[in-house]
């Protein structure tokens, strides 16, 4: 059995397989026109079905064809030598033409090895960077440094149809995000007023509009590079209902009170400390997707917190979905938090008829 997918989404529907463990091994992917085929095993239904719905698939009975396997691990294994490739971070950052590995324990030497293999493997990733320490400051970038291949920062990636250029040095992007991406996407389709606050480069907000070409959609976004790039990713994927607005989202002066159907809060390091200008920009009955990074266990605390918030702001809060994106640290995980919004009206003084 097989997954067909167009060839404008391969790339993350071949992320989800391998995530939930079901790409084929030792079967070859097959190209036919614009479409490509991912051998399947280990099925289960209900993941085939995630797969399906976020990457516009379908399933495929075409018969199966022997593959050349490339045993990325177990070649690893042999050059780097069993200990090392057990006990440092082999995985790495798949940004289109771009991966990012993790150099931690690792020498300048075996650095190039598993380079050299991540290149062999891959035929679309033509450089390989390494980490050069972790995501920080406002702007929430990361620092890496060239180990081989060629030599460029400049990522062109794709997902879900959509297509972005960018430096990784100078702007914040997860590809594992994209998940999160086609969900809030898919739920936006028939809002009207959106903003995506912390809106990167834009692939929230870009995303959501290719969806919903009636929506008007906000996007805040403080680093001015992201921001001007964002203007690039608009013209680069034809979108013309994003609005970039470069600025800090606390001074935005009340520009958008009331205006939100939905609320996107992709900044989960510091996001509690934007949920009043939530709460303001939000009309009754608003969707607030909030993300964050808790303790494992954390979630209810959390929860206490925006319902306090919400009670600062004459609202209350129904929380309609929640779930952890990706483990951030050994400690720390990050959750997304769906609520809707509803404002408390206040009762009008009763007249007395004393
Ligand atoms: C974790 S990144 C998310 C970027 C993007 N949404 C994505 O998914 O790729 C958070 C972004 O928020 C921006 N940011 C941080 N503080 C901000 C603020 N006060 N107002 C607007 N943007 C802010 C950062 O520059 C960064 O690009």
């Amino acid at each position: 059995m097989h997954l067909k997918v167009s060839r404008a989404e391969a790339e993350a529907a071949k992320r989800m397989l391998s995530k939930f463990g079901m790409l084929g091994k030792g079967i070859s992917v097959q190209h036919r026109g614009s479409y490509v085929y991912f051998p399947l095993s280990n099925i289960d239904r209900r993941k085939v079905k995630k797969v399906l719905e976020a990457c516009g698939a379908s399933i495929s009975e075409m018969a199966p064809r022997p593959g050349k396997t490339r045993d990325y691990k177990g070649g690893l294994e042999s050059a780097l030598g069993a200990d090392v490739a057990h006990s440092v971070d082999t995985g790495y950052d798949h940004l289109g033409n771009i991966a990012v590995i993790d150099p931690d324990g690792m020498t300048k030497a075996q650095e190039k090895v598993l380079a050299k293999h991540i290149l062999a493997a891959n035929g679309a990733i033509t450089t390989v960077l390494a980490k050069g320490g972790p995501v920080e400051g406002v702007y929430r970038v990361r620092k890496v440094r060239h180990v081989l291949g060629k030599r460029t920062f400049e990522a062109r990636y794709r997902e879900h149809g959509c297509v972005y250029d960018f430096d990784v040095r100078k702007t914040f992007f997860s590809a594992r995000l994209a998940y999160e991406r086609a969900r809030i996407a898919e739920l936006a389709r028939h809002d009207r007023h959106i903003i995506v606050m912390f809106a990167g480069i834009g692939p929230f907000a870009i995303q959501i509009a290719k969806r919903n070409w009636a929506a008007k959609v906000i996007a805040i976004e403080l680093n001015r590079y992201a921001c001007r790039q964002m203007d690039e990713e608009i013209r680069l994927n034809r979108t013309t209902n994003v609005m970039p607005v470069q600025g800090d989202v606390k001074k935005m002066g009340g520009r958008y009170d009331g205006f939100a159907d939905r609320i996107v809060m992709p900044l989960p390091k510091t996001s509690t400390r934007f949920l009043d200008e939530a709460f303001a920009m939000a009309r009754d009955g608003c969707v607030v997707h909030f993300y964050s990074f808790i303790k494992m266990g954390g979630l209810p605390q959390l929860i206490g917190e925006i319902r306090e918030h919400a009670r600062l702001n004459s609202c209350s809060v129904k929380v309609l979905f929640t779930r952890t994106v990706r483990n951030y640290s050994a400690r720390e995980i990050e959750v997304v938090v769906d609520y809707r919004i509803n404002r408390i009206k206040k009762a009008r003084p009763s007249r007395s008829t004393a």
